[in-house]
């Protein structure tokens, strides 16, 4: 199983005030946002991951996590030229992917919460199909909707609808079979003018492949789509951060509990920010 995370251009289009600069690179409270969706995937045992976003903006996704091996990983790197919808990152990500099932995440997609990792390593293990993950929120009209009947099938599967027909959110969370490439570039564009991932997702469902798993009352996901989703997620991340004394998404402590970074290596990249509290806690990780 692969990783790929989508951090493409969707925040030209919600932050103008950032003059086209990806959201995903801007801090979510202590880190950036880009490292929330990338601890997903590493909870889930992935560690081939590629990083897909905007010409402007993957030099900076470079710079920031480099080759990976600061997390244990094996990170690429993709341009995505124009942003013409979600499932293009599998069609760019055809030759990364060479015929390996995909875990799709999307770069602004914050997740946390106890059945979190049983879940996804769950869905790691399959070989084909794809799997959606819903999620109860007030606001589904902003999101993919899923409906489903009362033994948990799915009913419909809409993008942005007027009228929900139901409360579940469609997360931007995704594991699909070796063909999604093939899958994605037989896809038309759709309503918004671009390529949607429940089309996607849809015709697994056509031939009987979409499963749907979803995330429990336990389960906390944030997308940062708005200005108040973002200060919501800050505040998330440091309400629990600061009463557990535990780090949210941190990059460094999961690979080093996988065992896919040793303790000289933590504490050489905890020397690096030794003055700030991410860097602080890195080497109180050491020492415990
Ligand atoms: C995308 C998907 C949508 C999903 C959402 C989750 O929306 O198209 O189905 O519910 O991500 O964050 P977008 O971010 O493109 O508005």
């Amino acid at each position: 199983m692969k990783g790929i995370v989508l951090a493409g251009g969707s925040g030209t289009r919600l932050y103008p005030v950032t003059r086209g600069i990806s959201k995903q690179l801007l801090p979510v409270y202590d880190k950036p946002m880009v490292y929330y969706p990338l601890s997903v995937l590493m909870l889930a045992g992935i560690r081939e991951i590629l990083l897909v976003s905007t010409p402007l903006d993957l030099p900076l996704f470079k710079r920031l996590l480099g080759d990976g091996s600061d997390f244990g990983l094996s990170l690429s790197y993709a341009e995505q030229a124009r942003p013409e919808g979600l499932p293009q990152a599998l069609s760019i990500g055809r030759e990364f992917l060479a015929g390996s099932p995909v875990c799709l995440i999307l770069g602004d997609n914050i997740f946390y919460g106890q059945d979190l990792t049983a879940l996804l390593r769950k869905n790691r293990d399959l070989a084909g199909g794809a799997t959606l993950f819903a999620y109860h929120v007030t606001t589904p009209e902003r999101y993919g909707v899923v409906e489903l009947n009362p033994a948990g099938e799915v009913l419909s599967l809409e993008e942005k609808p007027d009228k929900p027909r139901s409360h579940l959110a469609v997360t931007g969370l995704y594991f699909f079979g070796p063909d999604a490439p093939d899958e994605a570039d037989r896809l038309k564009p759709g309503r918004r003018g671009e390529l949607e991932i429940l089309d996607l997702a849809r015709r697994y469902w056509e031939r009987g492949e979409l499963r749907l798993e979803r995330f429990g009352r336990g389960t906390a996901w944030f997308d940062t789509g708005t200005h108040l989703g973002l200060l919501d997620a800050a505040n998330f991340i440091h309400a629990v951060q600061s009463r557990q004394g535990l780090q949210i998404g941190c990059l460094e402590e999961i690979a080093y509990r996988q065992g896919w970074i040793d303790q000289p290596r933590l504490e050489y990249l905890a020397g690096k920010m030794e003055n700030s509290t991410y860097g602080k806690y890195l080497l109180s990780l050491t020492e415990s």
